[in-house]
C-alpha cells in the first residue's frame, strides 16, 4: 500500500501529527505501507492563480513549477491519502488550502478513484466546514472519505489538552490506521 502524507500544521509534533503519527503506526502493525510526507508549511507552494490552464489540453497540468509537482506524483501513485489539518478560522489551514487549491489539477476521477482520503482535523471550537468539503467533495470524483476529529480544549475546564494526551483518541487513530491497512 502507497500511502501519502499532507500535514497542515505549522506545529511540527502538534496535535495533528500526533495523531496521524498513531493513525500511521496502526498502518504498519496491519501491514507494510510506503509512505511519502509532506509538510506544506515547509514546502514552496504558490497559490493558484487561476489561469486554467490546468484545463487546456493536451496536458491539463498546472503553469506553476514548485514543489507541487512532488505531490502531484505521489498522489497519483498513492492508495491512501491521509491530510491533517488544525482548524484555523473556521477552516483547514492556509497551507494545506494552498495544497488543495493546486489539486484542480488532479480533479478528475482517474486520480481519485478507488482512493482512500483520509482526514485528520483537530479543533478547539468547530470543524464542520472541513469534514463537510471532505465529505462534499472527494466522493464527487469517486474516493471514499473516513475521517478522524479530535477537540484540543476542555470546555469543563477552560484547558487545551495535547491529543497525545488522550489515551482514547489515540488509540481510535491506531484502529483506524488498523482498520484501513485492510481496505486500501
Ligand atoms: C491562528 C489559529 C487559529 C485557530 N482557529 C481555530 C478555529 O477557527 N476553530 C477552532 O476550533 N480552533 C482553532 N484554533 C485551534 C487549533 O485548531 C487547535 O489548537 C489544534 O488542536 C492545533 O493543532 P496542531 O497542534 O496540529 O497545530 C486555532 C489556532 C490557531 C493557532
Amino acid at each position: 500500500m502507497k500511502v501519502l502524507v499532507l500535514h497542515g500544521s505549522p506545529r511540527r509534533g502538534g496535535d495533528s501529527d500526533t495523531l496521524v503519527g498513531r493513525l500511521l503506526d496502526g498502518l504498519k502493525e496491519a501491514g507494510r505501507p510506503e509512505v511519502v510526507e509532506f509538510y506544506a508549511n515547509e514546502l514552496h507552494i504558490r497559490p493558484c492563480q487561476g489561469c486554467l490552464a490546468c484545463n487546456r489540453p493536451p496536458d491539463y497540468a498546472c503553469a506553476i513549477q514548485d514543489d507541487m509537482q512532488a505531490i502531484t506524483s505521489a498522489f497519483a501513485e498513492a492508495n491512501l491519502v491521509i491530510f491533517s489539518t488544525p482548524m484555523y478560522w473556521g477552516y483547514m489551514t492556509a497551507q494545506l488550502k494552498a495544497v488543495v487549491d493546486r489539486m484542480e489539477a488532479i480533479a478528475h476521477e482517474k486520480y481519485f478513484k478507488g482512493k482512500v482520503i483520509v482526514l485528520v482535523a483537530t479543533y478547539r471550537h468547530h470543524v464542520e466546514s472541513t469534514v463537510a468539503f471532505f465529505h462534499r467533495v472527494f466522493p464527487f470524483f469517486g474516493a471514499d472519505v473516513e475521517v478522524l476529529t479530535f477537540r484540543s480544549f476542555d470546555p469543563k475546564t477552560e484547558r487545551d489538552l495535547p491529543a497525545s494526551s488522550s489515551p482514547k483518541k489515540l488509540a481510535e487513530a491506531f484502529e483506524l490506521g488498523r482498520r484501513l491497512a485492510t481496505r486500501a
